[in-house]
């Protein structure tokens, strides 16, 4: 496990954006909850966010692609409207300690 960040350097109920030696990932802080996801949409294999950090939509209550508007869920990367319903955001492994976040990648 290596350390992507502190989990304070995520704003809560946002999201941020990461170039991870090389991979491009982001991450979404919900309280004390981080979900890991690469930065691909499963539509066209391109990045998500419209602006830096961007991710989530105006509720920040869904992750949103800024190219077609694909809708996945915080929690589970599941696209649930646009067009990759049905399929899933690739989501990285990791774990909270000591409120910083480790990523099972090299
Ligand atoms: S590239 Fe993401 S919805 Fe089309």
């Amino acid at each position: 496990m290596k350390k992507l960040c502190h989990i304070d350097e995520i704003d809560n109920h946002n999201s941020k954006g990461f170039d991870f030696h090389g991979q491009l990932l982001f991450a979404v802080r919900q309280q004390d909850n981080v979900y890991v996801y690469r930065n691909s949409c499963p539509h066209l294999g391109i990045q998500l966010e419209w602006l830096p950090d961007r991710f989530l939509d105006v509720e920040g209550e869904l992750i949103q692609c800024s190219t077609h508007g694909a809708l996945f869920t915080i929690d589970e990367g599941l696209c649930i409207s646009g067009p990759c319903s049905g399929q899933s955001l690739q989501a990285v492994d990791h774990e909270v300690r000591d409120q910083e976040i480790y990523v099972a990648l090299d």
